[in-house]
């Protein structure tokens, strides 16, 4: 089975058989990195273009791991060191990038769509690394590959996504992604960063933390996106964290056996607490582990490269 898009530019659109191969391909790529020589020739070259107009720690950095073991050439490329910061366009600055012939290029940019406009005007496959507030589909994908690492499937799984959803691209990936796999899906925050628009994603909604741990195998904290806010979307920090936060007291709601997660950065003492974050419970450093084995499986499914070369 091969996916029927030559992009990665949503969840959305995805069919249940794709983000499953997907997942499937990326276990195969997760003994790579434990080997002393974490290299592969699968995409020998190959050349990636790392593009990165909004800052990012793991994306990025996971990116470009996955890309070198494959033995792809990657180059980084940010807004502030380019000519990106002296206005040049979008489309001038692709189409100038596309003139020395990457294969790929990997997109973050706080304009929602920005990897669908490349996708159109650009030869390269475009992979989005996270638009705006709208989709941050790797994202998603190494967050179920880590849940299902743990719970065995998907499906019939109870997760709890409580934090800013109203900014999240996370949540919204991660929302198409767990429902189209047969997961039930609460979210929850304040009204002011709960849009209605879940209400038609096929996820269930609530103001009350402890209504949306209640019997959570997964319970996904959120960050408070304050850079994102131009309007005071609570009444303090302290105040949000009280009434918001997910702890270890209210995590006693969830199953004995829930995890707890984040997609990062972390704002500790707010969205989580840091017990909880370096707890027992907490698989939020194997989220970040696991995001270069499925960015590996993406990069390898997307080029179409015979299977044989994954393990050479
Ligand atoms: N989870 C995530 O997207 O983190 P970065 O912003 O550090 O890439």
């Amino acid at each position: 089975m091969k996916l029927s898009s030559r992009h990665l530019l949503g969840i959305d659109g995805m069919t249940a058989e794709e983000v499953a191969l997907i997942l499937d391909t990326a276990e195969g790529f997760v003994q790579i990195s434990a080997r002393e020589i974490k290299k592969v020739p699968t995409l020998r070259g190959k050349t990636v273009v790392n593009f990165f107009v909004e800052p990012s720690t793991r994306t990025r950095s996971s990116f470009e791991l996955a890309e070198k073991r494959l033995s792809a050439d990657a180059l980084n490329f940010s807004a502030s060191t380019s000519s990106f910061s002296k206005g040049e366009s979008l489309l001038d600055t692709a189409k100038n990038l596309e003139a020395m012939s990457p294969d790929f290029i990997i997109i973050r940019h706080s304009e929602p769509g920005s990897p669908h406009f490349l996708a159109r005007h650009v030869d390269a496959t475009i992979v989005n690394a996270g638009d705006g507030a709208h989709e941050h589909p790797t994202q998603a994908l190494l967050d179920a590959f880590t849940i299902r690492k743990h719970k065995g499937r998907l499906e019939g799984l109870r997760v709890a996504i409580v934090g800013d959803i109203n900014h999240s691209r996370v949540v919204r990936s991660n929302v198409l992604l767990l429902t189209l796999m047969g997961a039930h899906v609460v979210v929850c925050g304040p009204p002011t960063l709960l849009p209605r628009e879940f209400d038609a994603m096929g996820c269930s909604m609530t103001y009350k933390v402890d209504e949306a741990l209640e019997g959570a195998d997964v319970v996904m904290a959120l960050r408070v996106q304050h850079e994102r806010m131009n309007a005071g979307y609570f009444p303090t920090t302290r105040e949000y964290a009280r009434q918001f936060g997910v702890n270890g007291t209210r995590l006693k709601l969830a199953k004995d056996d829930a995890i707890v997660m984040h997609p990062g950065p972390m704002n500790r003492g707010v969205e989580i607490s840091g017990d909880l974050a370096d707890g027992a419970r907490s698989v939020i450093l194997e989220q970040v582990a696991n995001g270069v084995a499925v960015r590996m499986a993406v990069l390898y499914l997307l080029a179409g490269e015979p299977a044989r070369e994954t393990t050479s």
